[in-house]
């Protein structure tokens, strides 16, 4: 039988853990250079400004539910618009930097997030990046991608079949230039926040969502065409109308 310390996800929690004798000593080693996506952009989509959403908000998280079963009906671009804003738009720009909707580990912004199209009116279906600072959607490749997108998410047939999926990666380098190992930690974090944020979105547009982590890494990098290492896929968010 194993014992907990066989596990390398909890050697890592022990490994990255602060404490007071040592917290003034840790110096993340230097870790140099950039990082930019080596994908070509084919086209920009600029996305409407996001629109005021008059909902209860105890409503809203209370009424939360999983959603895993969809109509084919499309969505607004608006409404997409709205659900990236509140999960990763800008809020303010102060000095030389930006700081955005939801919160990250000194605002550093380690996420990206890519969408897959499936059912969102005015817009082709496609892989797209979502950039920030234009409000923008950078479409990667054009069709339809749900039947690589279910195999890469081990046959869940909801995450091709919604408006579109959200497939959220972390640039490494962006954090740990930082904070090293522990920031490691911080990114997985910072994905919690970003999807919290798009999924009461989407439930106060009255749209059903559902996270995904089950998937396999690599197979869902390759869709997109990002090398794994310094920027892989750690998390998925599906968007719909519900069934
Ligand atoms: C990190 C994480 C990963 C998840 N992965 C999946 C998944 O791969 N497939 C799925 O159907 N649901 C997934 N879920 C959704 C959970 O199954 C769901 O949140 C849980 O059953 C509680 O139900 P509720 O969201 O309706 O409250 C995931 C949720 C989280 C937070």
């Amino acid at each position: 039988m194993s014992s907990l310390k066989d596990f390398i996800g909890w050697q890592f929690v022990q490994k990255t853990k602060f404490d007071r004798n040592t917290i003034q000593k840790i110096r993340p080693p230097l870790l140099h250079g950039s990082f930019n996506q080596k994908y070509k952009v084919s086209k920009l989509c600029f996305l409407p400004r996001p629109s005021k959403i008059d909902v209860p908000f105890s409503e809203v998280v209370s009424k939360r539910a999983s959603c895993r079963t969809y109509i084919p009906r499309k969505i607004s671009v608006q409404d997409l618009s709205n659900i990236l804003w509140m999960g990763y738009g800008i809020r303010e720009k102060k000095g030389n930097f930006y700081f955005r909707n939801a919160p990250s580990a000194g605002a550093l912004y380690p996420l990206d997030i890519y969408v897959a199209i499936f059912h969102v009116a005015t817009l082709e279906n496609g892989i797209y990046r979502y950039n920030a600072y234009q409000n923008a959607l950078e479409m990667i490749k054009k069709g339809d991608f749900s039947r690589e997108l279910i195999n890469g998410c081990l046959g869940q047939s909801f995450v091709g079949s919604g408006a579109f999926t959200a497939l959220i990666s972390a640039v490494f380098r962006r954090n740990m230039r930082k904070y090293g190992e522990r920031g490691v930690r911080y990114i997985f974090i910072d994905a919690g926040h970003v999807v919290q944020n798009m999924i009461l979105t989407a439930e106060s547009l009255s749209l059903g969502a559902c996270p995904v982590g089950a998937f396999f890494d690599n197979e869902l990098n390759e869709i997109i065409g990002l090398d794994g290492e310094e920027e892989t896929i750690i998390y998925l968010l599906s968007i719909g109308v519900r069934g």
